[in-house]
């Protein structure tokens, strides 16, 4: 395991000297030619955590000494001689491609989108993913993405990214702005999956508060965030939280706050998309933006996590969870 670290110490310019905040950001590397870390789901209380890979893993880290295992995946008939190191550019669909995921913790279940295989779950020891359900209403999931467990009751919320367009025909579904994605919610106590919302444009990232009263969903290509009541007012009785640019993954922060992995716009030389971290309330007051060109350039963040005070990010383009500290 090696972890880089690099410090960037912000000295003011007014005040000679004085340095205002130190920024400390490592890498936790992934093991050899495993990449495209999209999502992560700590365990409760611990530094150890699940995030899926594009060549169809899910690994666990288990801390810096013992690094990361195979935990899982969802092919239901994955060959690691065929499947183990494959990168974004041979991306192989009968190997899988595990995004979205979110552990219920008093069960240990966690629950996992996988892009071409749909929503299922893994039990503590791993293995192969069950697979619960890969359609809704008569129509077929083409893009699991995004999930979330309320902790409380075990409910699971869920997004398909698109009904039409696979995880590999991305730039196809950006061009013709694709808006046939849908939220979803699996009810835990009777076993079924119910549509909650359609024609979402692209929704990657889904948060359920603490009460179960709403949840958070992003629209990637709609540059857009929803807050939708599940209670009392009717879902389309919803409000835009928030509106940076592709927003993906989202994560409960707090009691109250949610992370958003997102972009800004740089006009500064040419139009060009930068990765941000944003950190809502629940009535969408930003609280705070991390800025996170230093360590990824133009390259887009999936998860922004906060665990024990430090941000960790995920990103489908890199090898590596950045660990972010302020
Ligand atoms: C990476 O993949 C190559 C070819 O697929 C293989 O030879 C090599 O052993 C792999 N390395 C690791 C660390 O798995
Ligand atoms: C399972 O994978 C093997 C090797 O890739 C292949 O030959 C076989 O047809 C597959 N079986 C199914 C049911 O997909
Ligand atoms: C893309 O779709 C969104 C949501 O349906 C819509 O608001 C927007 O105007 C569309 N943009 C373009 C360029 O078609
Ligand atoms: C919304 O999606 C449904 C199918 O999921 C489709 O029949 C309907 O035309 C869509 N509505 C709009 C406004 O795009
Ligand atoms: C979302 O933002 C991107 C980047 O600024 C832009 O190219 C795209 O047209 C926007 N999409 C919509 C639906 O407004
Ligand atoms: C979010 O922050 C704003 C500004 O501080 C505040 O007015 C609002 O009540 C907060 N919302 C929640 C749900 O805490």
């Amino acid at each position: 395991m090696t972890t880089k670290t690099i410090t960037a110490p912000f000295v003011s310019t007014f005040i000679l000297l004085r340095v205002v905040s130190a920024i400390s950001f490592s890498r936790i590397q992934l093991p050899g030619n495993a990449s495209g870390p999209e999502a992560l789901a700590f365990e409760l209380g611990t530094e150890h955590f699940f995030t899926g890979i594009v060549d169809g893993r899910i690994l666990k880290y288990q801390g810096p000494t013992a690094g990361f295992i195979d935990f899982g995946f969802a092919a239901p008939n994955r060959s690691k001689s065929v499947c183990d190191g494959t990168s974004l550019a041979d991306m192989n669909p009968t190997c899988g491609r595990p995004v979205g995921m979110a552990l219920h913790h008093q069960t240990k279940r966690l629950y996992v989108c996988d892009a071409f295989f749909g929503f299922g779950v893994s039990g503590p020891e791993g293995g192969p993913v069950t697979i619960l359900s890969t359609m809704a209403d008569g129509e077929p999931y083409r893009f699991c993405n995004g999930v979330d467990v309320h902790q409380p009751t075990g409910n699971v919320y869920f997004t398909d990214a698109s009904a039409v367009y696979d995880i590999r025909q991305f730039k196809t579904a950006a061009s013709v702005n694709d808006s046939t994605g849908r939220l979803l919610k699996y009810d835990v106590e009777n076993k079924r999956v119910t549509v909650l919302l359609r024609n979402l444009s692209y929704p990657g990232g889904v948060a359920v508060d603490e009460e179960e009263q709403f949840v958070l969903v992003s629209e990637f290509f709609g540059n857009r965030t929803w807050k939708i009541q599940l209670r009392g007012n009717k879902p389309e009785e919803s409000d835009i939280v928030n509106t940076r640019p592709m927003p993906d993954n989202i994560k409960k922060a707090g009691v109250d706050d949610f992370w958003i992995a997102a972009a800004r716009i740089d006009r500064r030389t040419r139009p060009s998309l930068l990765p941000i971290g944003a950190r809502i309330n629940a009535s969408g007051h930003l609280i705070k933006t991390v800025h996170l060109k230093q360590w990824y350039g133009n390259i887009l963040v999936s998860e922004v996590q906060e665990f024990d005070g430090k941000l960790y990010i995920a990103s489908e383009f890199v090898d590596f969870i950045g660990v972010y500290e302020n």
